[in-house]
């Protein structure tokens, strides 16, 4: 019998493709195969996003989509998973009734099962918040290892996502991430490294650890975990790996963060010069509305210590502009405090209400063409300084880990460790290799380089 295939296809953050590689793993350990195409698929999985409306509209539009290879092919299994379908819960049922499950985050490993027919749920399945005792599975089906060996086609990429811990317990006004991932869950130190090892043997250089909120990181184990900071102690572990170039992790929340992190940026010679620290507002008003536990000076205090501990070190922030009550002046405040901080890059939003958080019952809603208007007003000076700060980098030469092709044919794309997007020529063999690249060009996104000493003269010195 031939192996019967899945296509997944992944919407949202870098925890969803993470978790979507899990369920792959998990998948193809039971004999299943990826299959490139959703119509040569037996089981076509949509992991998704709904932290903004335009997400999850355009995840229902899919299915929608999608229905018509249902209707072709009737024994297709059409699985909705991740915050979607937590978000919406059975009630899709009623507007998508030709799906056959419907799984959260919290869920996913439990899928195979239910599609061999081990698990006492029936179509269509609805598998929501947290398994209970009867169903939770051992940790090596939840976080399944990843493939061994090398040169058998099963390389680890260049650079791999770990999730260090799951879920938050921050309840922004505006997010739907604490009803979708649950609270704060942390996976066992030796977990994260034996997995972090697994990869490193298997040719990454590069680890992302990810979590809602890593600064959380062990704070919720009862495992008499006595480090006075153990997300910062699980980076000194990690440092130490060998065959590990490059260490990063995402997000982390600026209202508790600790001083052996900034410190962890001074000393720890993996751990790039690269910190993603939302910032969400510049007003002090909008900050405590949206409950974000800082105001502006705090986090900027914070970002002059990590600059003080790390002169180079590249920031990156997400912005939302039109919060329920955010009047033309607290908007003024976030713009001068883009202008102060003078981030690298930023992800700014339209504020989206969701059904079922603080936001969506505030009042003071901020017209679609306001929140329009301000987040171009953003953009436009944002893009001014990634530009400013991208061509002071233009002459200089920065260590880059080529991950890939780039779009040109005969380039290779990477990042620096400040996370720029660096694109030059070069061969494939240098891919994840730390490569010394002389910047020549730079965008507000991308910067153009070419290899120290370019090729031609190498043989020449
Ligand atoms: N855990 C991370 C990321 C959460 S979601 C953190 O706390 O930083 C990623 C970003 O989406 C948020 O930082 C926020 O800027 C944005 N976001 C979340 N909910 C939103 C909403 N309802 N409308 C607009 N943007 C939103
Ligand atoms: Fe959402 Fe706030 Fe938690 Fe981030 S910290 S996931 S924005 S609730
Ligand atoms: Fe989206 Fe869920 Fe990530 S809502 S941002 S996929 S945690």
């Amino acid at each position: 019998m031939s192996p019967r295939r899945f296509h997944i296809l992944t919407f949202g953050c870098q925890m969803n493709v993470y978790d979507s590689d899990r369920l792959s793993r998990l998948l193809r350990s039971r004999g299943w195969e990826e299959a490139a195409d959703p119509e040569e698929s037996a089981l076509v999985f949509l992991n998704t996003c709904a932290v903004r409306e335009k997400a999850a509209a355009r995840v229902i539009a899919r299915l929608r989509e999608l229905r018509s290879l249902k209707k072709r092919n009737p024994s297709l299994i059409l699985g909705l998973g991740g915050c979607v379908a937590e978000h919406e819960g059975a009630r899709i049922l009623e507007t998508l009734p030709f799906l056959d499950l419907v799984v959260g985050p919290r869920r996913l490993p439990e899928v195979p099962l239910i599609l061999e027919g081990d698990s006492p749920h029936g179509f269509p399945a609805v598998l929501l918040g947290d398994p209970g005792p009867a169903e939770r599975l051992p940790e090596s089906l939840v976080y399944p290892p990843p493939p061994a060996g090398r040169g058998i086609g099963r390389k680890a990429p260049v650079s791999a996502f770990v999730t260090v811990m799951e879920g938050c317990d921050n309840f922004c006004a505006y997010c739907v991430v604490p009803k979708t991932r649950g609270r704060e869950r942390s996976r066992p130190r030796e977990e994260v490294l034996k997995e972090a090892r697994a990869l490193t043997e298997t040719g990454a250089v590069e680890i992302v650890l990810l979590g809602q909120n890593v600064n959380s990181y062990g704070r919720d184990s009862s495992r008499g975990d006595k480090e006075p900071n153990p997300f910062a102690s699980l980076l000194r572990d990690l440092d130490a790996l060998s065959g590990l170039l490059r260490l990063r992790f995402t997000t982390s929340h600026p209202k508790n963060f600790p001083g052996e992190l900034i410190e962890a940026f001074r000393s720890l010679k993996t751990l790039c010069p690269h910190l993603h620290l939302p910032l969400q507002s510049g007003s002090d008003g909008i900050l405590k509305a949206m409950g974000r536990g800082y105001g502006y000076q705090r986090y900027l205090e914070t970002v002059r210590a990590l600059r003080s501990a790390r002169p180079d070190l590249a920031l990156s922030a997400d912005v939302i502009c039109g919060f329920p009550g955010e009047s033309a002046a607290d908007f003024q405040l976030t713009l001068e405090a883009v202008r102060e901080i003078r981030f690298d890059s930023l992800f700014a939003f339209r504020y989206s209400d969701r059904p079922g958080t603080r936001g969506a019952g505030m009042e003071g809603k901020v017209p679609e063409e306001e929140k329009a208007r301000r987040l171009e007003a953003l953009l436009k000076i944002q893009r001014e300084i990634s530009l400013s700060i991208n061509r002071g980098l233009v002459g200089r030469v920065l260590k880059v880990l080529p991950e890939g092709p780039g779009r040109e044919a005969g380039q290779l794309t990477g990042r620096s460790g400040g996370n720029k997007i660096v694109n030059f020529f070069g061969d494939p063999s240098l891919l994840g290799r730390e490569t010394d690249v002389l910047i020549t060009r730079a965008g507000p996104v991308s910067l153009l380089g070419e290899l120290t000493p370019p090729p031609a003269q190498a043989g020449a010195l």
